[in-house]
Parts: structure tokens; C-alpha cells; sequence
């Protein structure tokens, strides 16, 4: 892919370094267009090499090639990072004032901004009503991380990592190159929970679990890919959501209960691939449990939470509706991962379960995935192994092939 990486001026320009390196290693060609502040930060030489292309920040170097006009055409996919308040407020403007703003004016491929800068930059009103209108446009404006900024502050502000830059903007391309796909879930409502839920103990402690939620969003995107309109319910995700259209955040199983349960009597399809707590605590005290040397843990009494699963399975909230869930697993003494999901399946009552084997590294906060879905007599209907995308895309096709067949409803 021919890839054009804008670079603007703040700190975490060195960062881009890593981002450069990291899609040249994917194999992919990049040509590098710093603003002239970027190259305070990092020098034109370091970007020269590594992308093996020429650097240049204004419209008058390379005359005869009209520079801005030749990279925004002969671009797949651009990417701004990081993307300061200011490069947010010029391409938002439509300023064409260096090279990297004249080339977003001509391109016609995707264009992804990850904006990095202090929380008091990002959170004022001129910075959020520029990266409103660039969302407008079609831009992919990714959500900073919260995290250490430069100095001591923290907050949200902080650029994502290069890697999670790249799988997204990879991924945006992707689903633009796809825009042929076929359309099979259009007129469709799906709800889609995804994340993992935390149970408050006390103030600043809760109960978790590792689920990243990325099998969640992949769900979700390809639903949207073709056709579906999509309503995310999102716990506790750190995973960009750009460009989903319905999110609603939640943190506890209490919470996410209610969101899905709210969502429900819309949809058509409902998939629970979010990881709740079968427990929580039974009292949340007001302030923090105190450490008493000598006294042992402080008990924590656990009290179980609603199956909000077979709940869904057995009210069906929409007649008709499709309910799908998602049981990782693993394997024990009394049986292997599948023994225990088709037994799940046949206690949950949800017409599909998709069985994914986790721990040891699979499953929880990686890029791939591998899974058997099964009914709810707990017999194999598919299996599908590959990225996450590739797998939500089998749950898709298997939804589409269960009989009596999905019939979209209008609301
Ligand atoms: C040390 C230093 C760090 C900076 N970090 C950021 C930053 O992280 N985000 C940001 O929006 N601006 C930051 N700035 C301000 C920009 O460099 C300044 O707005 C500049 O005009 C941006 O130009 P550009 O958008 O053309 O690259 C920083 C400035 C300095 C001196």
C-alpha cells in the first residue's frame, strides 16, 4: 500500500519514527510530509532514511511535480500522527498553508488523524468542534489515549501506541477498499456488547477481567461494513472506536445489563461477546478498605450477578430476534474448552455460541482469534480461524444461515 504519514509538530513526533519503521517492516511504501515544527522535533534525515523517500514540508520545493497535488493522488491511505491542535485547526479550516495541509485537500483515500497534545488542548471547545467537523468530512479521527503527557500531567491527550495507530488505519483502508462487500446485513439493527465489565470493591479497587474487547469492535465494524446499523455497548474499552456510530460506554455488569437491555427491544441481532463478572461485591463502601497489619485480607463477600445471556435467550426482547453469545473458555480436568462450550450452549438457550479457546496467550488482547460456533443443542455449525475481522465475519455468515431466517424488521 502507498502509504502518506503526516507528521505535525508536538512531542510525540518520535513516535512516528516507530510508526514509520513499523509499516515499512509491513512491507508497505511511505512517504513522509512533516509540517516544518515536526522537523524541530525530529529531523528530516531520520525520516529519509527510513521511508527511503524525500522529505520536504512546502509546496515550493519540487516545483515541476506540483508535489501536493501528485502525493494526495497517488496516496491509498494517509495518516497524521500525531496530529496537533493546530494541524486539526488548519485541515479543518481547509487551509492549504504547507505541503502536508495542500495534500489533504487532494486526496481521495482515507485519512486518518491521532491527534496528540495536552488534555486542556484536546477538551477545548475549538479543538472539539474541529475534530467534529473533520469526522464530518469522513476523517478518521482516533480518540488519544489517557495516559502520562509531557511533565507530570496526566490524561487523555497521550497518542496511541504505533502499533494501535497501524492496525486501525490499516483497518479503515480495509473497510474502504471493501465497500463492495456484499450488503447482507443491511436493514438489520444488531446490538453488540463487547469489553470486559469491572466490579466496583471499593472506591478506587474493582474485579476485572482481560478481555480487550477487540472481537467486540471487529463484530461491530463488520456489521457496519455490510449494511447492519450497529449499536456498541462498550465496557471499559481502550480500543479506538472511530467511526462507530452508536456507542454506549459502560463499566460494570449492572451497567451493561441495563445498556443491552435497553438497546434490545430494537434489534434484531444481539451479541454478547463482552466478558462480565459472574460475581461482583456485595457492598461497595463509600471509602477506601483500609490495610489493618496483622488482620489478614479484608473479606470481600461476592454476590452473583444475572445471567444476562440466558436472560436475552429466554425473554427474546424483539420477537424473532437473533441472540448470539461468546464463551471463553478454557479446559480442566473434568473436560476440554469445546466439552465445556457446548455445555454452555445447551444451559444458555442463545441460538449461537461462539466457543473461543483462551489463556496462554490466545484469545484475550490479540490480533487474531480461533473459534467453533455451536447452536443451542451445542452442535458444531461453523468453525473459523484468522484475525479477528475474519472471525466476526464467519459469526455474520453464520447468523445469516440460521433457520427461520433473519428477517429485518423496520423501527
Ligand atoms: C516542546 C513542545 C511540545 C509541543 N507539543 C505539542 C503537542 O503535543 N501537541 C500540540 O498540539 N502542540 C504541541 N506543541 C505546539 C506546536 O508545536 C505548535 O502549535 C506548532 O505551531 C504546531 O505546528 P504544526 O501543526 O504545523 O506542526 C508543542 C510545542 C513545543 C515547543
Amino acid at each position: 500500500m502507498r502509504i502518506l504519514l503526516g507528521v505535525s509538530g508536538g512531542v510525540a513526533a518520535y513516535k512516528a519514527v516507530l510508526l514509520l519503521r513499523l509499516l515499512r517492516e509491513q512491507g508497505h511504501r511511505v512517504r513522509v510530509v512533516p509540517t516544518a515544527s515536526a522537523l524541530r522535533f525530529v529531523g528530516a534525515p531520520t525520516f529519509e532514511a527510513l521511508s527511503g523517500e524525500k522529505v520536504s514540508t512546502e509546496v515550493f520545493d519540487d516545483v515541476p511535480q506540483v508535489a501536493h497535488v501528485a502525493l494526495g493522488q497517488g496516496a491509498d491511505l494517509v495518516i497524521v500522527a500525531p496530529a496537533t491542535a493546530d494541524l486539526l485547526a488548519r485541515a479543518a479550516a481547509g487551509r492549504a498553508d504547507d505541503l502536508l495541509t495542500s495534500t489533504l485537500l487532494t486526496v481521495h483515500c482515507p485519512v486518518v488523524m491521532a491527534p496528540a497534545m495536552h488534555t486542556e488542548m484536546w477538551q477545548h471547545p475549538a479543538t472539539v468542534a474541529n475534530v467534529a467537523t473533520l469526522r464530518s468530512r469522513g476523517v478518521h479521527v482516533i480518540e488519544p489515549a489517557s495516559g502520562r503527557l509531557t511533565g507530570k500531567d496526566t490524561g487523555p491527550g497521550r497518542l496511541p501506541e504505533p502499533e494501535d495507530i497501524a492496525r486501525l488505519a490499516l483497518e479503515v483502508a480495509g473497510r474502504a477498499g471493501a465497500r463492495g462487500a456484499p450488503q447482507d446485513l443491511a436493514g438489520l439493527h444488531v446490538v453488540v456488547s463487547a469489553g470486559g465489565t469491572r466490579e466496583p470493591i471499593d472506591p478506587v479497587r474493582f474485579i476485572g477481567n482481560l478481555s480487550s474487547g477487540r472481537q467486540g469492535v471487529a463484530l461491530a465494524r463488520a456489521a457496519q461494513d455490510r449494511g447492519a446499523r450497529v449499536t456498541l455497548v462498550a465496557a471499559n474499552l481502550t480500543e479506538p472506536l472511530d467511526g462507530i456510530e452508536d456507542v454506549v460506554r459502560v463499566g460494570s455488569t449492572a451497567e451493561l445489563r441495563d445498556a443491552v437491555r435497553a438497546a434490545a427491544p430494537g434489534a434484531d441481532v444481539v451479541v454478547m461477546t463482552a466478558a462480565v463478572a459472574d460475581f461482583r461485591p456485595a457492598r461497595t463502601p463509600g471509602a477506601k478498605i483500609k490495610k489493618v497489619p496483622g488482620q489478614g485480607p479484608a473479606p470481600i463477600e461476592l454476590v452473583e450477578n444475572p445471567d444476562i445471556l440466558a436472560e436475552l435467550a429466554r425473554e427474546r426482547l424483539r420477537p424473532g430476534q437473533v441472540v448470539v453469545g461468546f464463551a471463553a473458555e478454557t479446559g480442566d480436568e473434568t473436560g476440554d474448552v469445546l466439552h465445556h462450550g457446548r455445555a454452555k450452549a445447551r444451559r444458555k438457550g442463545a441460538d449461537l455460541l461462539v466457543i473461543n479457546p483462551v489463556g496462554g496467550g490466545r484469545g484475550f488482547g490479540t490480533d487474531s482469534n480461533e473459534v467453533t460456533i455451536v447452536d443451542a443443542q451445542g452442535e458444531t455449525v461453523a468453525q473459523a480461524a484468522g484475525s479477528k475481522r475474519e472471525v466476526a465475519d464467519a459469526v455474520w455468515d453464520a447468523v445469516l444461515k440460521l433457520s427461520p431466517p433473519l428477517a429485518a424488521t423496520t423501527d
